[in-house]
């Protein structure tokens, strides 16, 4: 306990309650004005309607697959987990201090998970609202819960779709040799900078999560990957196939999480920990099956 009142963990919980009240006062009084002007004039509709159709529609590969009904639902969910943020440090916090972790270890990841806060609201601002992109971050606190426990000596740890590299920096703070592969190299780019201010040692490579020649089919017969872009093999410059690593880290869009369980059965070592990143949080699997 007083490990955590060192790192001041109790008082930004504290100021998160402050700030989650407070958000909850202005949300039910946007909703009430809301309301009024529905009432009023019924323009909203209109306002509504522009932010569906995308402005970046037809003008990429990652736009086109992203049309379909799948994805405007999980574009839903998004939406919705954007505009209602939790008091994600108090959360982050209390993760920690569950774990015991070593303060200065804490205030690592905690430093990290704030830079990758702060770059995900500047993507979301501005490029998510420009066109459609299939970087959503991670529930942090979420996967350092489900990292914790793994940690060991020795372990290698491999993200997919690494992005901003926030999770991958994550697995390296903690111990794990860790690996990030993400397709878009600008996000590449990000992720070792932020590597690099954080002192990680996280690698980072521009490229595809799935092999070459590895084919998705689902139970239908239907090769669509959704968001799952195509790409060279990451594993090519990685020097490392997918069965080398102990724990894998996926966060699909909705739809996507069958093809990540059949590449890690395909691909992935038999005991090797998959950990996939869902709307009801993180779970871990081993050899395909679900662990508890
Ligand atoms: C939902 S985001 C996950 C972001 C990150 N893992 C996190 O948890 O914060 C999916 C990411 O996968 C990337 N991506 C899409 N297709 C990919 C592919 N074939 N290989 C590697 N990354 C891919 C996207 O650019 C995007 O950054």
């Amino acid at each position: 306990m007083a490990k955590r009142q060192n790192f001041g963990f109790q008082k930004r919980q504290k100021e998160a309650d402050k700030q989650k009240k407070k958000e909850e006062k202005a949300e039910r009084k946007r909703a009430r004005r809301e309301e009024a002007d529905d009432g009023a004039t019924g323009t909203d509709e209109g306002a509504e309607a522009d932010e569906e159709s995308d402005p970046g529609a037809g003008t990429s590969e990652l736009r086109a697959v992203a049309e379909g009904a799948v994805h405007a639902q999980a574009r839903g969910a998004v939406a919705e987990r954007a505009v209602h943020p939790t008091p994600r440090r108090a959360v982050l916090a209390e993760a920690a201090g569950r774990a015991r972790l070593e303060p200065e270890l804490a205030t690592r990841l905690e430093a990290l998970c704030e830079a990758g806060w702060d770059l995900w609201d500047r993507f979301d601002n501005q490029v998510r609202r420009q066109a459609f992109h299939p970087f959503v971050a991670a529930d942090y606190p979420e996967v350092l819960e489900a990292l914790i426990p793994l940690r060991a000596p020795g372990l290698r740890f491999l993200e997919w779709g690494s992005a901003t590299g926030v999770i991958t920096i994550m697995a390296d703070l903690l111990g794990f040799e860790a690996y990030g592969i993400e397709l878009d190299p600008a996000l590449v780019d990000q992720a070792r900078e932020l590597a690099r201010v954080t002192g990680s040692g996280a690698t980072f490579t521009a490229g595809s999560l799935t092999p070459t020649g590895y084919r998705w089919r689902d139970s239908s017969g239907d090769e669509r990957l959704g968001t799952i872009g195509h790409g060279e093999s990451g594993y090519l410059q990685l020097g490392m196939p997918l069965e080398e690593f102990d724990v894998v880290f996926g966060y699909p869009w909705p739809g996507e999480a069958p093809m990540m369980l059949d590449l890690m059965r395909v691909h992935g070592r038999p005991d090797a920990v998959f950990l996939l990143h869902g709307t009801e949080g993180v779970q871990m699997y081993r050899g395909g099956r679900a662990v508890a």
